[in-house]
């Protein structure tokens, strides 16, 4: 099929999509926030999802309990709270293609990359590299500078930044580093760029050269299919409430491998909650973990932040994992069809902006996010303009709008209406 050429055929096309879209009934679900007594556009699900209208229902329900029952709710709760977290692991494993045995919710994301960072990052005078992205999310770079420093180490010495250009070169660069690389640390899909990275032959790289591969998959869970028992990922953390939609400061996530997870010598930050669970309450010296990724927990749910991701993942389990993420693929490239037909169409130079698209253009290399480059001293003042339209999207400095579709509650017809607003304000520059 031609891809259409004019801006009529294009908003035809997004209503027949919308049309044919099995997920279209899970917009309802979601609070939308407001703009002008409408509801606004929201492109914001990479920084945070929106609330499903169930979490409301939900949180009342552990008021309840609370109330009623007192410690008791620990057993007689609607969820029990004794094994609150049990079942958040079932939901998430499709999500990010693991066993349920293999994921843990719990914490947040930070604290979690510390945690799996003190098991996997054990640094010998030949092995003792870690290699990350140059462009980290900051507090990724702080966790793993402060681990170094705990290990009585030089982070000078130890971190060694790839520039993100692709995976060919990060794999280059784990070549280069060979038997001193002790792990890799990466971005699953970088928070400023979009771009993803291919994990499976990034893991392959750091296992051949006997290093150990773990990643950031804040942006990457629930926006991309992933399979990280497959690509024999060592370890993997990630928030919740982006793409997860589990509201703000939510539980984070922790998938440590099979092989790592039934491995009981692997030393770690321990707490009562990852000890074995029969043994729990006997309140013995000597630390016995769990089988599994529940061996690296520390504390009991907190289940109040807990309830919202409850309801969040229910509603992917409910519309598919796969379907979500092949309606994210299709919605990512119909965005891109959106802006560059319309960002080049004739009379551009009335157009006060101009933008380029930073996230790579090629399906394999992104998900659901678009990062565009405003090329003007005022770019912000192009991202102002998208707000005055009721377009929720979020800035990034120095000069980025990160615009996002996502699959359980944003149109295809949106998508055509947030190029359509950008482009009469700005062209594209290839
Ligand atoms: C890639 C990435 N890493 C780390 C963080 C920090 O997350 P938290 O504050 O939940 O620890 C974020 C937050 O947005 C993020 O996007």
């Amino acid at each position: 099929m031609t891809p259409p050429k004019t801006s009529d055929a294009l908003l035809k096309k997004a209503l027949a999509l919308d049309k044919a879209d099995v997920l279209k009934s899970f917009k309802k679900q979601f609070h939308h926030p407001k703009h002008l007594g409408k509801n606004s556009i929201y492109f914001c699900g990479n920084s945070l999802g929106l609330m499903p209208k169930g979490v409301e229902s939900a949180l009342l329900q552990e008021c309840s309990d609370w109330s009623g029952w007192g410690v008791k709710g620990h057993w007689k709760a609607e969820n029990p709270w004794i094994d609150y977290h049990k079942p958040f692991s079932k939901l998430l494993a499709p999500l990010c293609g693991a066993k349920a045995s293999e994921v843990v919710v719990m914490n947040s994301l930070t604290v979690n990359l510390h945690v799996a960072l003190a098991s996997f990052y054990r640094p010998t005078k030949k092995r003792f590299v870690i290699l990350y992205e140059a462009n980290a999310f900051s507090s990724d770079l702080y966790a793993l500078e402060s681990l170094i420093k705990l290990r009585g180490l030089n982070p000078k010495l130890c971190l060694l930044a790839v520039d993100r250009l692709d995976s060919k070169s990060i794999i280059q660069a784990i070549q280069q580093v060979g038997d001193q690389l002790a792990l890799v640390c990466l971005g699953g899909v970088n928070y400023y760029s979009g771009e993803l990275l291919d994990l499976k032959k990034i893991t392959a790289a750091a296992h051949q050269v006997g290093a150990q591969a773990g990643f950031d998959l804040a942006h990457a869970i629930g926006n991309v299919p992933l399979k990280l028992h497959a690509w024999k990922v060592d370890f993997a953390v990630w928030c919740t409430y982006k793409y997860l939609n589990s509201g703000p400061g939510s539980a984070g996530g922790l998938f440590v491998h099979e092989q790592h997870g039934n491995d009981k010598s692997i030393p770690r930050m321990a707490g009562w909650w990852g000890h074995e669970q029969n043994e729990r309450f006997g309140m013995k010296p000597g630390f016995k973990p769990m089988t599994g990724a529940e061996g690296w927990q520390l504390s009991n749910a907190p289940v109040f932040n807990m309830a919202a991701q409850r309801v969040a993942l229910t509603l992917f389990k409910e519309a598919g994992v796969m379907t979500v993420y092949r309606k994210g693929k299709s919605m990512g490239e119909f965005f891109l069809e959106c802006l560059t037909t319309l960002g080049t169409m004739e009379k551009k130079e009335k157009r006060l902006y101009s933008f380029s698209i930073l996230t790579p253009l090629e399906s394999d290399r992104r998900g659901c996010q678009l990062s565009l480059r405003i090329h003007d001293k005022k770019g912000k003042v192009l991202f102002t303009l998208l707000e005055k339209a009721g377009i929720i999207g979020d800035w990034r400095e120095p000069d980025v709008i990160r615009l996002t579709p996502v699959p359980l509650y944003n149109s295809y017809k949106e998508i055509f209406k947030v190029a359509q607003t950008l482009c009469q304000k700005a062209y594209l520059i290839h």
